[in-house]
């Protein structure tokens, strides 16, 4: 079963608050996204391995670490996982860029795939999936399984807002994917929007509704 990290810091709670406001506007919903991105990065590359080099500070000389080079690739799931990528890669400003396109069918709740480009070596990279919304786990899955197909199989998967039912989709389906979310929510409803949530993603980043 994999991992689920909720990030529950308080100033993440206060920034998803302002961005689940139906008041707040795409501005500050783009900007509270990209604030809350860059927070959870911070704790998503927790893990990453060290190595210890050698350097002369004013005063002597030391052995200090540095990140031992591991390779990352960022993948949002277009369309509002674009807005999660500045505030990543602002942390991480070496990794690379994929993009996978996929739309829920809002009749069938079914992904669609429209488009995929990864990085060259997207193999040899850690993946970092960003997408702000985990409904019924159905786009999640869907773009793991691309990835996986293309040959990564180490993928982390990076979600605003998770509902129950896609968490337990995205473990039974890829039980070695970790998932981080800043919160995780009640339920979805019958058109599976998550409750409480905050609509739709997609629409509020980009002012399309
Ligand atoms: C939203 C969201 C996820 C998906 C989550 O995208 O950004 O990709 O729904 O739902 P699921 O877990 O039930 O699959 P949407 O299909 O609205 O596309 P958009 O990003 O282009 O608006
Ligand atoms: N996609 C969204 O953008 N919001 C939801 O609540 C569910 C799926």
């Amino acid at each position: 079963m994999s991992h689920v990290h909720v990030m529950d810091h308080p100033l993440i709670q206060h920034k998803v608050s302002l961005m689940r406001d139906k008041e707040t506007g795409p501005k500050e919903f783009r900007e509270l996204l990209n604030e809350i991105s860059m927070l959870m990065a911070y704790e998503v590359t927790r893990d990453l391995p060290l190595k210890t080099v050698q350097i002369e500070t004013p005063i002597c000389s030391a052995q200090t670490k540095v990140i031992a080079g591991k390779k990352l690739a960022i993948v949002p799931i277009l369309r509002a996982g674009l807005g999660m990528v500045d505030g990543i890669m602002s942390l991480v400003p070496a990794a690379k860029i994929g993009h996978i396109g996929l739309y829920r069918d809002p009749n069938t709740l079914e992904p669609v795939e429209y488009y995929c480009k990864l990085p060259a070596d997207a193999q040899e990279r850690e993946i970092l999936l960003l997408d702000p919304m985990l409904a019924t786990g159905g786009s999640a899955v869907a773009a793991i399984g691309f990835l996986k197909k293309r040959g990564c199989h180490n993928i982390k998967l990076v979600n605003l807002i998770a509902a129950p039912e896609g968490i337990n989709r995205v473990q039974q389906e890829h039980p070695d994917v970790e998932i981080f979310v800043a919160a995780l929510d009640e339920k979805l409803n019958d058109h599976g929007y998550i409750i409480p949530g905050l609509g739709d993603a997609g629409d509020r980043l980009f002012g399309t509704k």
